[in-house]
């Protein structure tokens, strides 16, 4: 049998601490080794695989558009890209009118800070502690994790990170060369931590009276994951610029940077040669017509509650707090979780860590409730 892990530790660039673990075939909420054993993925693709993998009504869709067109630059018009912008538009707050298409999260970032400078003619970004917005120069310059961005300095000059859910932090770093403020809802590499309501609020309204934009990334919390479409709808909030990508496209690569109807770019100051091509936004308008028809904000919510009322219902000695919203969940330890990601996925359960004291789990929406009582079980076994 070919060995795949020699093949990618002798010719992939080793980025990424890798599981011990080939996986070759999806279905729903379980993926399969080689040798055929089963899985239950709570990385769900770190947060891309919301619709399970493999959803036959992708499948179908991606089959059908790349029978029919794949690929077609922005240079000209596409009936299957222009019904994804009518529908993103559609879906997301109502502050947003219009969409920029890209490829990922750290691409949708980047739009969302060039087309912020170009707007506001500000230069400087407000960021959160414990944020994360991607790898990308611009997208690193954003994220405050000192590890991810002192290997690359000298990074994008401007910006500031203050501390999350403290609005007087805020108020003092916001001045006149704020281009933007920018924030996840909730916090997913940086350990899951949920926004607080007051202070989105106050932070809401501190933009607005100062004529900063307020830029949202929903890059994780997207597409029904917390138990509404958006993250935002939990707060009736109109972001100015909203950034999506992961689940968005059921698992096929595609990102977007929602504007305002204010924010006018230029024709030429930025541009795509892959965003918006047909075969992605096919995927996409099949996601999202799985998100929509399946309610699967709604069934996030339930097998969250599902998920914590169970965990609640055995004392968990190791367990220091539980956070959530919807199916992204944190349970944080009292210790490091590496050796438990280990004994995890030796029970064949497949995690993430959010920092160095939290397991991350963002199984897909449609993962089973007697998945869930399995993962419970073995968290049982280990937390105890
Ligand atoms: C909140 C958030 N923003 C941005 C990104 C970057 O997205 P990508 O990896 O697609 O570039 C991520 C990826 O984990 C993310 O979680």
């Amino acid at each position: 049998m070919t060995d795949y892990k020699t093949l990618e530790h002798e010719y992939g660039v080793p980025l990424q601490a890798k599981r011990d673990l080939v996986a070759v075939r999806g279905s729903g909420a379980s993926l399969y080794d080689e040798a055929g054993q089963e899985y239950i993925d709570c990385a769900g693709g770190i947060g891309v695989a919301s619709l399970g993998h493999s959803h036959p009504r992708l499948v179908k869709a991606i089959k059908q558009q790349a029978e029919t067109l794949i690929t077609c630059p922005n240079i000209m018009y596409n009936d299957v890209r222009s019904k994804l912008l009518e529908k993103l538009v559609e879906v997301t707050p109502t502050s947003l009118t219009r969409a920029y298409l890209c490829n990922s999260g750290a691409e949708s970032i980047e739009a969302a800070l060039k087309f912020s400078r170009l707007h506001s003619g500000r230069t400087n970004f407000v960021t959160a502690m414990r944020g994360f917005h991607g790898r990308t120069m611009g997208a690193v310059s954003a994220t405050y994790t000192p590890k991810y961005r002192e290997a690359f300095q000298p990074l994008i000059p401007g910006f500031d990170y203050v501390p999350f859910n403290k609005i007087e932090k805020l108020d003092a770093a916001v001045d006149d060369n704020t281009a933007a403020v920018m924030f996840e809802l909730v916090q997913g590499e940086g350990g899951v931590n949920p926004i607080q309501p007051e202070y989105l609020a106050a932070a809401r309204k501190l933009c607005t009276d100062r004529g900063v934009l307020l830029i949202i990334d929903e890059i994780q919390t997207g597409f029904c994951r917390t138990g509404k479409f958006f993250a935002s709808d939990h707060f009736d909030l109109q972001p100015d610029i909203m950034c999506v990508a992961k689940a968005m496209g059921g698992g096929v690569p595609i990102g977007a940077t929602l504007l305002n109807a204010d924010i006018q770019i230029e024709p030429g100051l930025h541009g795509t040669t892959f965003g918006g091509n047909p075969l992605a936004c096919a995927a996409a308008l099949a996601a999202i017509d799985v998100y929509q028809s399946d309610n699967l904000a709604h069934r996030a919510a339930e097998l969250g509650d599902y998920f914590e009322t169970q965990l609640n219902s055995s004392d968990l000695s190791q367990v220091r707090a539980l956070r959530r919203l919807g199916l992204m969940i944190g349970i944080e330890l009292k210790q490091k979780v590496q050796d438990k990601l280990a004994q995890l996925l030796e029970r064949r359960i497949i995690a993430l860590p959010a920092g160095p004291n939290v397991i991350r789990l963002l199984p897909p929406l449609v993962i089973e409730k007697r998945q869930i009582d399995r993962v419970v079980e073995v968290f049982r076994e280990l937390l105890a």
